[in-house]
């Protein structure tokens, strides 16, 4: 049944170019799960744009000494370019600077606002006064409240992925001069998320939302468990969206409340163009609203924007936040400032007219339930043994015979034996298998079972050897060949969504543009014939779908990240500069003691954090320490460490720990105990 979807795709940010983790997380999925539906005949907005606004970019900008127009107007393009070049369908890609999603932003900041659903609190926020600046988001670096990662931003953790108020952030500092924020009194609008509570409870927890997937709900249900407190959709940054109520003057609005409502300008730009109601898509209880994000951006699509909608009253709420985990390079995550990374314009001049062989690596290895890591090895072998092994070579094979035999043109069967039969049935299995993954979120099976249509193919081939019975039996071999040629039009027809070029291209190759009709993804298992005796395909050397990727080519990818890994070191290399001037009488106040580690287990639920038993000579006491990336438990038990014991007690995760351990990196960027390392020291001895 045809039904109306508003799928979005979470807006990137235009501070730099689109990589393999954002297409393999967020744009790939989204626009397989897009193509598929308009291909079963539903009504499809497809939404995307660029996030120009928000403090990463304004950092860019100072950093390149040119302004945040400049910086939002190089990104845009590329990313754009890039999005188009890889097949991402989008029916409009629009940006935040854009007039209409100004005036479509402030229009819903002014609703909540006369409706009352702001609570308007002057209270005191991060200050940097070197830079004569308030510290909202990224201004502002420091430890997680949560999680104890020490680099967490202002308004959120990009570890645990908790959102937050920067006033939360234990030990904050500024990003812009690395001082020491003082606390300074300002006005902004808070949307109290308490208030939505029992909303979110219900639509959430209690409605159907447990076919969402595991890491989604969990994550919510948490958030939800952990209390709900008001957010300030407000901040006192020149770049933005102005707030447009009375006293906003200087203000703008929170990246994070404009951008989601790009969803929605970008929409109604759409709309506009194409002459439909925009409000069709966002506010008919009949559209199925699908929003796909990488998980960092949860709590944002299923706690913040949701109760923005709510608040406003007259939208309609996702259905589903098919949310990925994270994608890893060769055994790293991902990073922009550290370059490591397949950027996809690169990957574009390196592996020309390639787009599907990354698109079916990085789905076929898609992060979909737990983080993933890409490797060149897996992208290799995805492309020779599966792509050019099986899909390429079935189709070559069968176009090249039918050329060979036939002319071109599709031969009259004569007769289907059992295994005709049983194969042609399998084939019309297909769609509705690969339909079932679909709708499931579950795009790796879905691309696995393609291929497996496309090993049917080649199996089929090989076992009725149709170039052995063209020398006994001419009319076997045309009912072989008739039977090959319906999978590859099904394989043209099915892999539209996955490999929309090779589909594209098989389709040219088939002269599908001559049937009677555009071959439907309900046709191949509702029709008995898809390419009847007497249609040609294209005459001629068939091209070929793809090509085998070798070792060497894979190499230079390698080194070439190799070479990025050591720049990076080199960067890095610096040291430090040294830190403000202290007295002697500071220096005493530390209390640094030789202390040894006697148990060591994991804080549950966290990937960083040790629970720590420490003798310390005085006592034995409990540390928690942000080093379980790097060690194993059994490890560091027994290991001699410097103690800062008199540091005062906090707690992590209802665990308080007291006291610190000392720690720094080798040069692989590896922590290491500072190891008193002295033979027969005893516990306690101060260091002094
Ligand atoms: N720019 C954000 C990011 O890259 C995503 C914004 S999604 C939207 O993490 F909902 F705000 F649009
Ligand atoms: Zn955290």
């Amino acid at each position: 049944m045809s039904k109306r979807y508003t799928i979005t795709a979470a807006l990137p940010y235009t501070n730099g170019p689109i990589h393999i983790g954002h297409l393999a997380g967020v744009y790939v999925p989204a626009d397989i799960y897009s193509r598929y539906l308009r291909l079963t005949g539903n009504d499809v907005a497809f939404i995307c744009g660029s996030d120009e606004h928000g403090v990463p970019i304004t950092i860019k900008a100072k950093k390149e000494g040119v302004t945040p127009q400049d910086i939002v107007d190089k990104y845009h393009a590329i990313i754009k370019t890039s999005f188009e070049d890889f097949g991402i369908s989008f029916d409009n890609y629009s940006r935040t600077s854009a007039k209409i999603h100004h005036d479509t932003a402030s229009e819903f900041f002014k609703t909540l606002y006369d409706k009352n659903e702001f609570v308007e609190e002057v209270s005191e926020q991060l200050y940097d006064a070197e830079a004569n600046q308030f510290l909202a988001d990224r201004f502002v670096i420091g430890t997680c409240p949560k999680c104890g990662y020490e680099e967490a931003y202002g308004d959120q953790c990009e570890n645990c992925g908790t959102s937050h108020n920067a006033t939360d952030l234990i030990n904050p500092k500024s990003a812009i001069t690395g001082n020491t924020p003082t606390l300074k009194e300002t006005k902004h609008w808070f949307l109290p998320l308490n208030k939505h509570e029992e909303f979110l409870r219900k639509w959430i927890l209690k409605g159907h939302k447990k076919d969402w997937k595991p890491n989604v709900y969990g994550q919510v249900k948490s958030w939800i468990d952990d209390g709900l407190r008001p957010r300030a959709v407000t901040r006192d940054l020149d770049w933005g969206i102005p707030v447009p109520v009375e006293g906003g003057e200087g203000k703008v609005l929170y990246v994070w409340f404009d951008a989601p409502i790009g969803y929605i300008s970008a929409t109604k730009e759409w709309a506009e163009r194409v002459g439909r109601k925009w409000e069709d898509y966002w506010k008919d209880e009949d559209t199925k609203l699908v929003h796909f994000i990488g998980k960092d951006n949860i709590v944002f699509h299923c706690i913040i924007f949701p109760s923005m909608l709510k608040a406003e009253g007259s939208y309609i709420l996702p259905e589903n936040v098919p949310a990925n985990e994270f994608l890893n390079l060769e055994g790293n995550k991902l990073s922009t400032s550290k370059n490591w990374a397949v950027w996809l314009p690169e990957y574009l001049e390196d592996f020309p007219n390639q787009q599907d062989v990354l698109r079916y690596a990085l789905t076929a290895n898609a992060p979909e339930t737990k983080d993933n890591d890409f490797t060149w090895k897996d992208f290799q072998a995805r492309n020779n043994n599966e792509l050019v092994a099986i899909f390429g070579n079935f189709i070559n094979r069968v176009a090249v015979l039918t050329n060979k035999y036939y002319n071109g043109e599709i031969p009259q069967p004569a007769g289907f034996k059992a295994i005709d039969e049983e194969t042609l049935a399998a084939v019309k299995a297909y769609p509705a298998v690969i339909s079932s993954s679909i709708e499931r979120y579950r795009f790796r099976e879905g691309s696995q079972e393609l291929m497996n249509l496309a090993r049917l193919g080649n199996k089929y081939l090989a076992d009725e050897e149709p170039w052995k019975t063209i020398k006994t039996d001419e009319e076997r071999t045309k009912t072989v060949m008739f039977v090959a040629l319906q999978i590859a039009s099904a394989l043209a027809v099915l892999s539209e969504p996955f490999l929309p070029f090779t589909s594209d291209k098989l389709k040219s190759i088939l002269n599908h543009s001559e049937l009677d009709s555009e071959l439907t993804w309900e046709d191949i298992s509702t029709k008995d014939v898809l390419l009847p005796a007497g249609h040609s395909i294209q005459s001629g050397k068939p091209e070929l779908l793809f090509s085998k990727i070798e070792d060497d080519t894979i190499q230079k990818q390698l080194d070439k990240l190799e070479a990025s890994k050591k720049a990076n070191e080199a960067a890095n290399k610096k040291v430090e500069p040294q830190k403000e001037e202290i007295t002697f009488d500071d220096f005493t106040k530390l209390d640094l003691r030789v202390g040894t580690i006697l148990e060591a287990e994991k804080m549950p639920k966290t990937k960083k954090l040790l629970v720590l038993k420490v003798d310390t000579g005085i006592d034995t006491r409990t540390i928690v320490s942000g080093i379980a990336e790097s060690f194993k438990p059994e490890d560091v038990i027994g290991k001699r460490v410097t103690v800062l014991v008199n540091l005062a007690p906090r707690k992590l995760r209802g665990v308080e720990s007291q006291g610190m351990i000392l720690m720094t990196e080798d040069e692989n960027g590896n922590l290491v105990f500072v190891n008193p390392n002295i033979e027969g020291v005893a516990n306690g001895l101060k260091i002094s």
